[in-house]
């Protein structure tokens, strides 16, 4: 649906939704205060940090910053774009929402692209059937067999096959009365060569279908029942399919990777059936295609990480080095699993058995990790190619958001190839400097669009993916990355309070808005740990913002580097004090020259040089 849904009549669906009623269905909920709290569904947690308020009609996560209204929950939790997420939400509670009547050209998209969707379907419950049914059926059932599956996963992802036939489907197609241009659109069907007639694309091949995110059918793949090649086909691109855009498994996968925070990333079909069945069903599959921006911006309403698990060979490993870069860009931390050689995922689980596997998701490294360790001992010992490999990774670690980590890598580069790190960190700055200026860590935010208060969240235009930004933390562009570290790490208890006092108390901070949440934190410590139900209650919508402008690290970044990245901060915050005050002091002495002041410009030389 196409339609132009009313802003009079979003504020309706919103103003009439019970968001503690709407979010309980998805999140353990209890009262606390005013507020109703839980384990926040968007990151794992064990404490709840998660809050609903039922009179502003707003959620907000003090562990990850995640917060909007009934939409944005919707959206995230579901996948939907906005108008979907306002559609469903406004069918549930009866709300007409006479969709602006749509252009004739609309309208006559909106109809094609219904009548696509259902080709496929008809096509997608004929290959079921014969999988399933049929006499013909027979191989592909027992090559399904062979592979461990049975009628219920054939069931679940309605796998199908496809006759050994030209027309099979174009039969059907026809009989059932579907027009041959739609079946030839979606790449069902094709011309002959003698323009007389169509052919089926699928034959005797064994079927998948592959479905959008609101359960559709939108491709198909077939694989052959034996060694010929090739081995699978694909549907083309078509206008309801981009196979940029799509993840095969997606639609199994999408709650338990909410729960988890984590998606298994895996090449081929097999794969994503063998570990959704093997105990891990937070898995997708890209459709025959390298790992794509759009793929990663999907993943990252879901998840916190990607486990990146390609093909142990040289183009497996590229892959993966790609999928690297693009993840980063993203700022989605990614980590990588290592197989045996010659094992797929599938594979290995068939032969080794979801407990080794478990064992190995749990030693999943750093991809950044897996490659430096590969550029080095791919460069070997020659000292002009290990010179390129460290600028090649030096490179890359230029790529990553958080400068913390960029440190952190080019420590652990120095470590390991023996170049002196102050070297590395000027072999950076003039990779920076020669680089375009590469991406931020989120999305670009919509024009001044304000994610708070959730009075006017959604003003503007209601195509889908600008609100995905607008349920992203919005940075607070007023606060050095190392504040925000910090009182995230306090935020969140990694660390104490009698730590953040004796470093410097709220004078660490510079930013207002910094200082401000630093005493609103130490003031609600009890034991030395910040107790959050002590003052979310007390908090207005506009202090909340400035909490939310806190959650830029995912949880499991900080998990193993703590100190470092504590120290990290308060050298970076005290350096900056530091400049300032010299600032401060230069500026005095101008005007006591100019003043010719000599006796308040002695002293505040001195002060100056005290500073230095
Ligand atoms: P692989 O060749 O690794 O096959 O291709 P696989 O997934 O292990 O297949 P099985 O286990 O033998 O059934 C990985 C993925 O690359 C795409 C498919 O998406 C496949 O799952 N591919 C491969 C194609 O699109 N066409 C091909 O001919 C081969
Ligand atoms: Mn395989």
């Amino acid at each position: 649906m196409t339609g132009q849904i009313a802003e009079s009549k979003i504020n309706e669906v919103r103003e009439q939704t019970d968001i503690v009623e709407l979010i309980s269905q998805y999140v353990s909920l209890k009262r606390s205060g005013v507020n109703h709290m839980g384990l926040c569904p968007f990151h794992s947690e064990k404490s709840p940090s998660f809050s609903v308020n039922a009179a502003r009609q707003f959620f907000h996560c003090f562990g990850c910053g995640v917060g909007g209204d009934v939409f944005s929950f919707l959206m995230k939790t579901e996948g939907l774009t906005f108008p979907d997420a306002v559609r469903r939400l406004a069918e549930r509670i009866g709300i007409d929402l006479e969709e602006r009547t749509l252009t004739p050209e609309e309208e006559l998209r909106q109809q094609q692209q219904e009548r696509f969707y259902r080709v496929n379907e008809v096509a997608a419950s004929y290959f079921h059937q014969l999988l399933m049914e049929h006499p013909a059926g027979d191989p592909a059932r027992k090559y399904m067999k062979s592979r461990g599956y049975g009628r219920t996963a054939a069931g679940e992802y309605q796998i199908g096959f496809s006759l050994n036939s030209w027309e099979g489907l174009k039969k059907h197609l026809e009989e059932q009365g579907f027009a041959a241009n739609d079946a030839r659109t979606l790449g069902l069907i094709r011309p002959r060569k003698q323009n007389d007639g169509d052919y089926d694309l699928f034959r005797g091949r064994l079927i998948f279908p592959i479905y959008d995110l609101s359960g559709q059918i939108v491709a198909f793949a077939g694989r052959v029942l034996d060694d010929s090649k090739p081995k699978y086909i694909n549907s083309p691109e078509s206008p309801i399919y981009s196979k940029g855009r799509v993840l095969f498994g997606l639609y199994q996968a999408r709650q338990a990777m909410r729960k988890s925070g984590e998606v298994l990333l895996v090449e081929g079909y097999f794969d994503q059936l063998a570990l959704y069945r093997a105990g891990f069903p937070q898995v997708v599959a890209t459709c025959g295609t390298a790992l794509t921006v759009d793929h990663a911006r999907i993943l990252k309403r879901y998840v916190q990480r990607v486990v990146l698990l390609f093909d142990q060979d040289a183009a497996g490993k590229q892959a993966t080095f790609k999928a690297m870069t693009v993840l980063q860009e993203e700022g989605i931390p990614a980590v990588v699993i290592e197989l045996p050689s010659g094992d797929d995922p599938d594979s290995f689980i068939q032969s080794q058995g979801a407990e080794a596997f478990r064992i190995r998701l749990e030693k999943a490294r750093s991809v950044m990790d897996l490659f430096i360790d590969d550029v080095l001992s791919e460069a070997g010992s020659g000292i002009e190619q290990k010179v390129q490999g460290v600028e090649r990774i030096v490179g890359q670690i230029a790529r990553l958001s958080s400068e913390l980590e960029q440190d952190l890598y080019l420590k652990e580069l120095a470590r390991r190839s023996g170049i002196d790190l102050e070297q590395l960190r000027q072999l950076k700055k003039r990779i920076n400097c020669g680089q375009q200026k590469k991406k931020a860590y989120l999305p670009p935010p919509p024009p001044e669009e304000e994610y708070f208060p959730p009075e006017t969240p959604f003003s503007g235009t209601l195509a889908g993916d600008s609100h995905e930004v607008a349920i992203q933390t919005k940075d607070n562009p007023g606060w050095s990355r190392s504040e925000k570290t910090l009182l995230c790490l306090f935020l969140q208890n990694y660390v104490s309070q009698e730590e953040i006092i004796v470093a410097g108390g709220i004078d660490l901070f510079i930013h207002q808005d910094a200082r401000e949440v630093a005493q609103i934190l130490l003031d609600n410590s009890t034991g030395g740990k910040v107790d959050l139900q002590s003052f979310i209650d007390k908090l207005d919508p506009d202090k909340i913002r400035l909490f939310t402008a806190l959650s830029i690290y995912d949880q499991g970044q900080f998990s193993e580097n703590i100190d470092a990245i504590f120290r990290d901060c308060l050298k970076s915050l005290q350096d900056e004090q530091a400049k300032r005050k010299r600032g401060e002091s230069l500026d005095k002495i101008r005007q006591y020259e100019q003043g010719k002041d000599t006796e308040n410009l002695n002293d505040s030389l001195k002060e100056f040089t005290n500073l230095k």
